[in-house]
């Protein structure tokens, strides 16, 4: 185990997945966090955001002992030998992370450090963030060390524990494998980079990600003109190495707090730099596409129309296994649809309260069960993949309806199912299925 204590600052999604799993390795970590009502819940080991498992691994560690909540970031610093600085960097409106919060958390803690501490940046940070911090902090025996996480929002705690590889970027190497070792235990690769490097890693990583989606949703969009179905494709895509499996889902455009915000911040960076790299455009502009075709196959499905036309929504939140609705999808889609006077009304199984509009978001109200969502429908629109759907009794859900589309944005719903409860199946990325006719 490593010498010295852990402190990790910021207890929001990422500080507190981080800080429950390094106690679970065996660390001493001490998380600071501003919030003195969030403080208290988390000392009781009442987890604010839904994220399997963090319950158990937050219960486990403060039990042993290992885990403890303080208050104030420099309540949790002081005395500590890893500083992990997990706080918001939201978009500064111009495509930049505004780094505010970072720098003032930094100027407060630098002072009260102990010599030999390292500091680490885990939340996304634009290049160069690493030697702006040790600027700001100013002090020659502490190190700045970039770790990104790679952590995927509702199965968090198992991609800590199972990383594909560990990044840490610093132009003091010593330190930057110290931290490399807090993750000893795990067995990951530890791939040791200038700090630019490591940052870039982060978002490199996601923008790819993102492209490659981008990428499989176009694809889609031409398998369904052309009598091809796009999972079938990515199968016979993916079993290439250099391509993989994964992330070749398609779906209604990608979305959450990281893709949107990373891919647009890269983009920035590139510009800031006079770098040309229109992938990065496109890969937006597909994604707003993707989101566009959807909204078209539900209006087609209404019959031309949708003022004043009800439409139920299956999901909302970015993905299945989160409650997180930061730019959605499903909220992009159903922004799209009330653009055009579209009534709607969801059900999610993460989602209790009716959506408020706002200015990224539709005002949708939200039912307690899938069958009551559809009631008056004229068209069904799937637009997260909670496995739920899968098993929803759809002779029940048509008899609620008083349409029979159902646009399938996430590949839910079985084809013969929903043909025999009399349902016109309108997939994305292969040709619809038709109830009267029984053919594609
Ligand atoms: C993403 C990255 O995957 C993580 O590696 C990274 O650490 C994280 O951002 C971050 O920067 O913090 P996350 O935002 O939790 O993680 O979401 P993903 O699971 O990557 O999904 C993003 C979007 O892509 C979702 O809307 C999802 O539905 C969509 N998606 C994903 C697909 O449409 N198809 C797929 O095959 C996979």
């Amino acid at each position: 185990m490593a010498d010295g204590r852990i402190a990790v600052i910021g207890s929001g999604y990422v500080g507190l997945t981080s800080g429950a799993c390094l106690a679970g390795l065996g660390h001493e970590v001490v998380c600071g966090d501003i919030d003195a009502g969030k403080v208290a819940a988390l000392a009781r080991g009442e987890v604010p955001i839904l994220e399997s498992g963090l319950d158990d691994m937050v219960a486990r560690g403060l039990e042993s002992g290992r885990l403890t909540f303080v208050h104030g970031a420099v309540a949790a610093a002081r005395g500590a030998k890893y500083i992990f600085l997990c706080l918001p960097t939201p978009d500064g409106g111009d495509g930049r992370a505004d780094l505010r919060i970072v720098h003032d958390v930094v100027a407060e803690i630098g002072p009260a450090l102990d010599a030999g501490a390292i500091l680490i940046t885990k939340s996304t940070v634009p290049v160069g963030t690493a030697r702006d911090i040790t600027a700001t902090v100013n002090r020659a025996d502490v190190a700045v060390v970039s770790n990104p996480e790679f952590l995927q929002e509702g199965t968090a705690v198992s991609n800590f524990m199972h990383p594909d590889r560990i990044v840490v970027g610093s132009s003091d190497r010593a330190a930057a494998e110290a931290v490399a070792d807090l993750y000893q235990a795990l067995g990951a690769p530890a791939v040791v980079t200038s700090p630019e490097s490591s940052e870039l890693i982060k978002y490199a990583s996601n923008a790819f990600l993102a492209m490659k989606l981008s990428f499989i949703n176009s694809i889609g969009a031409l398998a369904e003109t052309v009598g091809a179905d796009v999972a079938e494709i990515a199968n016979g895509m993916g079993f290439d190495e250099r391509i993989g499996p994964k992330f070749l889902k398609s779906g209604p455009g990608w979305g959450g707090s990281c893709f949107p915000k990373d891919t647009r911040a890269l983009a920035t960076i590139a510009a800031d730099h006079d770098v040309s790299f229109p992938l990065l455009q496109a890969t937006t502009l597909s994604n707003d596409q993707a989101q566009d075709r959807v909204a078209d196959k539900v209006r087609a499905a209404a019959g031309g129309s949708l003022a004043g036309v009800r439409i139920a929504l299956w999901g909302l939140t970015f993905k299945a296994g989160t409650d997180d609705l930061r730019d959605s999808p499903a909220l992009a889609v159903a922004g799209r649809l009330a653009a055009e006077g579209a009534v709607l009304r969801a059900f999610d199984p993460a989602v209790s309260a009716d959506i408020k509009a706002g200015e990224d978001r539709p005002g949708i109200s939200v039912a307690p069960d899938p069958y009551s969502a559809v009631t008056g429908a004229a068209v069904l629109v799937v637009l997260t993949e909670w496995p739920l759907f899968a098993e929803v009794d759809l002779v029940k859900t048509a008899e609620g309806m008083i349409g029979r589309g159902i646009v399938d944005g996430r590949g839910m719903i079985d084809p013969n199912l929903a043909r025999s409860a009399g349902f016109n199946l309108i997939p994305l990325g292969r040709p619809a299925y038709h109830a009267q006719s029984g053919s594609r």
